[in-house]
C-alpha cells in the first residue's frame, strides 16, 4: 500500500492504472475507521482494479468548531486497517493541499429541497462543505466509482445529485450500513460514547425497526410522533425522526404511494450526535 500526502505523487501512481484502462475505486473518509469503512473498501476491491482511500478531516463541513476539534483522529490505526484490508493507496493530504490559497473550490450546484430537511436543518452549511470536499477529491483522484455509506443517506443523495448535475464521470455507489452486535450503526463518533451510552444508543435501531411494524397500523405523522416519544429517554435528546421519500427526501403522505420510503433519525446522547436510517420500502 502506498501513502501519498501530495496530489502530484498520487496522480503519477494512478496514471499507471488509468493508462491500462483499469478501473479506480475511491473511498473518501475522515479517518477513525471501523468495519463500516472496511466494507466500502471491500466493495471497491471487489469491483475495481485499484482502490484508493482518503483520510482527511474536512474543516469546511463542520458547523461547530468544537465538533471539529473533538472529531476522533487515529491515523496509525487507520493506516494499519487499510493495509490489512488490501487497499492500494491512501491519500492523506494537509488542508493546504486540498484548499490551496487562490483556488476556488466552491461547488455551484443547487441541491434544492435535498439539502433542506433533516441534516440540512440541524447542520447549516454542512452539505456545502461535503460537496466542496468530495468534488475536490474526485477531481484529484478521478475515480470510476465512488463508494458512500448508507448511514449518511442524505449525504449519499447530495453527492449523487452533484455527480449528475456536473456530469462527473464517476458512478456513486451506496453501501449498506454495518451495525454493532447491539444494532447500533457503526460510526467514528461511537468512539466517544462510554460503554453505557454505547449500549443505550442501540435504542435508535430498535425504534427504526419498530417503525416497520407501525407502518401497517398508523399514518406516517403518527408513526414519527410515536418514534420520537419512545426516544424521549433519560440522557437521550432526539433531534428528528422522519419518514421520507427515498429519492426526494420529502415527507411521505402515506405508505401506499410508489417509490421507496426511508426512516431517518438523529439524536444526541452523552454529548455525541448520532444518525441512523432504515429503508422501509
Ligand atoms: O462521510 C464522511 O466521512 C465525510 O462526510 C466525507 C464523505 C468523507 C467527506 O468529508
Amino acid at each position: 500500500m502506498y501513502l501519498f500526502k501530495k496530489i502530484s505523487g498520487l496522480r503519477l501512481f494512478l496514471e499507471s492504472y488509468r493508462s491500462k484502462n483499469r478501473a479506480i475505486g475511491f473511498v473518501p473518509t475522515m479517518g477513525a475507521l471501523h468495519e463500516g469503512h472496511l466494507s466500502l473498501i471491500k466493495q471497491s476491491l471487489d469491483s475495481t482494479q485499484c482502490t484508493v482511500g482518503s483520510i482527511f478531516v474536512n474543516p469546511t463541513q463542520f458547523n461547530e468548531a468544537a465538533d471539529l476539534e473533538k472529531y476522533p483522529r487515529t491515523p496509525a490505526k487507520d493506516l494499519a486497517m487499510l493495509y490489512k484490508a488490501g487497499c492500494h493507496a491512501v491519500f492523506m493530504p494537509s488542508p493546504e493541499e486540498v484548499y490551496p490559497s487562490g483556488l476556488d473550490t466552491s461547488v455551484a450546484v443547487d441541491f434544492g429541497a435535498l439539502a433542506q430537511p433533516m441534516e440540512g436543518r440541524f447542520r447549516p452549511g454542512h452539505f456545502e462543505g461535503v460537496a466542496q470536499v468530495v468534488k475536490r477529491l474526485i477531481d484529484i483522484v478521478g475515480p470510476d466509482k465512488l463508494f458512500m455509506g448508507q448511514k449518511d443517506y442524505q449525504q449519499y443523495l447530495i453527492v449523487r445529485h452533484m455527480a449528475q448535475a456536473l456530469s462527473l464521470p464517476t458512478e456513486v455507489v451506496m453501501s449498506p450500513i454495518v451495525r454493532e452486535k447491539s444494532g447500533l450503526a457503526m460510526s467514528s463518533r461511537n468512539e466517544r460514547l462510554g460503554p453505557e451510552n454505547r449500549e443505550k444508543a442501540a435504542v435508535l435501531f430498535r425504534i427504526l425497526q419498530k417503525t416497520a411494524q407501525w407502518m401497517g397500523q398508523y399514518p406516517p405523522r403518527e408513526v414519527e410522533r410515536k418514534a420520537l416519544q419512545e426516544l424521549q429517554q433519560p440522557g437521550i435528546e432526539p433531534e428528528y425522526f422522519e419518514l421520507v421519500d427515498g429519492s426526494s427526501l420529502q415527507p411521505i403522505p402515506d405508505f401506499e404511494s410508489p417509490g421507496s420510503i426511508v426512516a431517518c433519525a438523529a439524536l444526541w446522547i452523552g454529548g455525541v450526535r448520532l444518525i441512523d436510517n432504515l429503508i422501509l420500502k
